[in-house]
């Protein structure tokens, strides 16, 4: 990743709430399943990452962003608040990068800061899924993570029609927190 790049938890703003809206709203407009469809309204956006962000504040989950100087450019969020018989447990979701960005390592060292949380927090499962068409599979393998199988018809692409959805995890190695 670009050495002028940099990530860092995400704290309520108004601006980090508009910042993540307008990236949402350009993934969903560009193909990416991040659960919404195209087009999205901004205050439907908005809305989504105030949530995101109240849960990270109650400590629910971590909302990491790349940035570019100030510029938002990344982000992706690791769920923490998994089942009690899962407390080494923890979800990745919302993986997205700005259109403009992307190509340059963003993705992946957002996944590394992630997964690297997930160790201090003393989770050594993580789990995910993805689009099978137009989706991050090719990012997720080359992160190690291991395929479990595909859902048929899962979820309904943004611009309409179905995809699977594939299945991965990763057992994180000691050796990542100390990175
Ligand atoms: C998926 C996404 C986050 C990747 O971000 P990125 O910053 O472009 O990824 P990186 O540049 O860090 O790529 C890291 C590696 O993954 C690979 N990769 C990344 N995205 C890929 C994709 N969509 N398909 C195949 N390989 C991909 C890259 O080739 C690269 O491999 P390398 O390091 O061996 O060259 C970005 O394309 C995106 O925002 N997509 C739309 C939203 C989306 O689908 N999110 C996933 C939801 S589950």
């Amino acid at each position: 990743m670009n050495p002028r790049y940099h990530i860092a938890p995400l704290v309520y703003t108004p601006e980090i709430i508009q910042s993540l809206a307008d990236l949402l709203i350009e993934t969903v407009a560009n193909g990416g399943s991040v659960s919404f469809m195209h087009p999205l309204e901004e205050n439907v956006a908005q809305a989504f990452w105030r949530s995101s962000i109240n849960a990270a504040i109650a400590g629910e989950r971590v909302v990491l962003g790349a940035f570019d100087g100030a510029k938002l450019i990344g982000t992706v969020t690791l769920i923490l608040n998994c089942p009690p018989n899962q407390p080494h447990r923890a979800e990745v979701a919302k993986m997205m990068v700005r259109v403009a960005y992307r190509g340059q390592g963003v993705g992946r060292a957002l996944m590394h800061a992630a997964e690297k949380i997930a160790l201090q927090k003393g989770r050594t499962l993580i789990t995910l899924d993805t689009a099978e068409d137009e989706g991050a599979a090719g990012l997720y393998e080359a992160l190690g993570f291991q395929k479990v199988g595909v859902i048929p018809d899962f979820a309904l692409k943004p611009h309409g029609g179905l995809s699977g959805t594939i299945i991965y995890y990763k057992q994180l190695a000691a050796e990542v927190a100390g990175e």
